[in-house]
């Protein structure tokens, strides 16, 4: 067997049939929507822009201490103190390649054999695949839309076993875009308190949150659950820095060690350039993201208000990210004279090829009769993406 089973274990991500045949259209030259991507399209902060130009030419080109240089780790320990009241040292603080590698690594540091991860679905595509990598096993709890894509205690304290290990919270929710109150994520620290597990507590989308939604970051809901969270966050999407690939994780010293042993081995710190720029992102002006947001609200509104006015579509109005994740259940069985719609797959396939819109099928992240559409594009992207998907759904019959 040539392909390691580790590596066989794994799947090719079910986003990929779309996301392919997106690019085989646009390489053909026709005018597709990227509705799919997880990335803005706004272009990164012009003073962070021009902090990554100075490291250059200072020099800083160099490799730095693999958990990241001391000054950027002080700006996170500086920015956990300032906007969530978390107390940090830099030995509880490891930078690295994206938020992607912090949640990879966290886990391989705290996932073996017979350890079970709790996470819910819809999820976000790698959880279960980086569980996998780790040989731990997934337990999937499934949310609704009527508890805004949440779990509830009930359903927590049902998926608890002796082997659960790790709990792992997205907040706000790649791909629905919910977030949990501070009540709510209470209710989880008790449970996770009683039991004596471990939360990773991925807040990627943390300042891209509505209608004055006030998030809490989940270790500053107390010094108990501080000591058993590893919180992972980064500079991806708050501040449009995707291509940088800087991300971090702060937690107990003990398991940033172990994270650190593992970087050490694998890609040694992030680049130095970046994280000089990610410096001048913590320390520098904060006006950006505040602009960011403000821009996705509006895109949100539009997009929600639409797509809900279209018949057929059922659509969950969330208070962060930058995703819609509508219904679409109601086109199953549906056809035209070329296709008959069984699954979201199809209905994506089926908006690719009529309306040249490309989406994500819920069964991507473990949800079958959804499919998730990205507001991170511009307004004229938006309105013609709205016309085209009414179009092509009025066309099934
Ligand atoms: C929920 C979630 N976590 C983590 C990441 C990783 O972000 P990055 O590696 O770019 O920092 C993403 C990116 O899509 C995400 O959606």
């Amino acid at each position: 067997m040539l392909i390691s089973k580790r590596i066989s274990k794994i799947n090719v991500s079910p986003t990929m049939k779309v996301a392919g045949e997106a690019k085989e259209m646009l390489a053909r030259g026709e005018s597709v929507i990227d509705l799919s991507v997880g990335e803005t399209d706004f272009p990164t902060p012009p003073n962070v822009k021009e902090a990554a130009k100075r490291a250059i030419d200072n020099n800083q080109t160099r490799y730095t201490l693999n958990p990241g240089t001391v000054e950027l780790r002080n700006a996170i320990a500086a920015k956990l103190k300032r906007e969530n009241g978390l107390d940090y040292s830099i030995k509880e603080i490891i930078v690295s390649n994206g938020a992607k590698q912090s949640l990879y690594n966290a886990i391989q540091s705290l996932v073996y054999v017979d350890d079970e991860v709790i996470f819910s679905s819809p999820y976000w595509v790698s959880y279960p695949e980086m569980v996998t990598l780790a040989h731990g096993q997934s337990v999937i709890i499934p949310t609704t839309e009527e508890n805004g894509f949440k779990i509830t205690p009930e359903q927590l304290k049902k998926a608890i076993t002796p082997y659960t290990k790790i709990l792992i919270l997205c907040n706000p929710s790649n791909p629905t875009g919910s977030c949990y109150t501070r009540k709510e994520l209470e209710e989880i620290a008790d449970i996770v308190l009683q039991h004596k597990f471990y939360v990773i507590s991925d807040e990627i989308y943390e300042k891209l949150v509505y209608d004055n939604f006030k998030l809490v970051s989940f270790p500053s809901l107390g010094n108990e659950i501080k000591k058993r969270t590893i919180l992972v966050n980064g500079l991806s999407k708050s501040y449009a820095m995707t291509g940088w690939r800087i991300g971090y994780a702060a937690g107990p010293e003990e398991i940033i060690s172990a994270i650190n042993k593992l970087q050490s081995h694998s890609t040694s710190n992030a680049s130095s350039i970046s994280q000089a720029a990610g410096v001048e992102a913590f320390n520098g002006p904060q006006d950006y993201i505040e602009n960011l947001k403000n821009e996705f609200q509006t895109r949100r509104d539009y997009l929600y208000n639409e797509l809900t006015t279209m018949d057929g579509i059922n659509c969950y109005k969330p208070q962060g990210a930058f995703y819609l994740f509508p219904k679409i259940s109601t086109f199953f069985n549906k056809k035209t004279d070329k296709i008959l719609i069984k699954n979201s797959t199809d209905f994506a396939m089926y908006l690719l090829q009529e309306a040249k819109v490309a989406t994500v099928p819920g069964s991507a992240f473990g949800a079958e009769g959804y499919i998730r559409l990205s507001y991170a594009t511009s307004k004229e992207n938006l309105q013609q993406a709205v016309e085209r998907i009414r179009e092509a759904i009025s066309k099934l019959k």
